[in-house]
């Protein structure tokens, strides 16, 4: 995919918003999302629709549909479904956080959500294709300035904004530099900028309840993907995501590459170019 470089500085402003004003998203705005939902893509596997209609009641509270609203998304004036066959959720991932990020340039809130949403609802509001089904929607709006009480909540359980150490996710990338070098931190020295800007850019993506999967080591010239041993159920959504932010981040540092598909537990090799 085309990658635009505004979309690496919204890794850092995105956070999942659940709240929104009740203003409609401007025409142009919304044209602009349909005209990045529609753009011509190789893949016939996932691919983005803005859904129309009444999206009221499409949203559900974490503890199921008849549990009550907490946790649930308010107000969206705009809702965009993620929509993929079975076996593609990486490549969902991967476009739908071209999505957020997108609409993060542009000002507006999102909040991934593949969860707490009514699956049959949704269905019946998007055109499906043989074998498709919608595997993740977003709302799409201007987020009210003071999350609810139920959404701070759910953020102090989740341990949001939290994220892994690096090291965790990389061992032996060592901490921030500061000007220092990486050895001199306890890091490795072998680890290029570019590679290091990649796993940063990676550590900052979303995840389902926020369980960050992604795990990377050096291979050659290139950075493997692999996941962590106990895994949630959006890990493929989130190891998707993960490689999006993987080129934005060896991007940011002028290197571009290919991902070489790879056996589990690695997902799959960045090799620079
Ligand atoms: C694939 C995926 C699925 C998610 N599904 C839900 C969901 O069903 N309901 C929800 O409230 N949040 C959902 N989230 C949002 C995560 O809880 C959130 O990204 C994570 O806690 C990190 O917070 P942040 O996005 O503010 O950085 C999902 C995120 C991802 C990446």
């Amino acid at each position: 995919m085309d990658l635009t470089p505004a979309w690496y500085d919204a890794i850092a402003v995105r956070a999942s918003q659940r709240r929104y004003e009740p203003t409609a998203v401007a025409d142009d705005i919304v044209a602009r999302l349909r005209a990045f939902c529609e753009a011509d893509r190789p893949s016939s596997s996932a691919r983005l629709t803005i859904i129309e209609g009444a999206t009221d009641r499409l949203f559900i509270g974490v503890l199921g549909k008849f549990a009550g609203s907490y946790g649930r998304v308010e107000g969206a004036p705009l809702v965009a479904a993620f929509v993929g066959r079975d076996g593609h959720e990486g490549e969902v991932g991967y476009l739908g956080e071209a999505f957020i990020l997108e609409a993060t340039t542009l000002g507006l809130g999102t909040c991934w959500i593949a969860g707490t949403f009514d699956k049959e609802r949704a269905g019946d509001l998007v055109e499906l294709r043989a074998g498709e089904r919608v595997m993740a929607l977003t709302p799409v709006g201007t987020p009210v300035e003071r999350r609810g009480a139920g959404e701070r909540l759910l953020r102090r359980v989740l341990k949001v904004p939290h994220r892994l150490p690096l090291e965790t996710i990389a061992p032996g990338i060592g901490g921030p530099t500061g000007g220092k070098t990486a050895a001199a931190t306890g890091g490795d020295a072998q680890w290029p900028a570019w590679a290091r800007t990649a796993v940063e850019a990676a550590r900052l993506a979303p995840s389902g309840v926020n369980r960050q999967p992604w795990r990377f080591r050096l291979a050659g010239p290139g950075l493997v993907l692999t996941r962590a041993e106990k895994l949630y159920w959006t890990a493929p959504f989130d190891l998707g995501i993960a490689q999006l932010h993987v080129e934005l981040g060896a991007a940011h540092e002028g290197v571009s590459g290919i991902w070489e598909p790879l056996v589990e537990p690695d997902v799959a090799h960045f090799v620079p170019a």
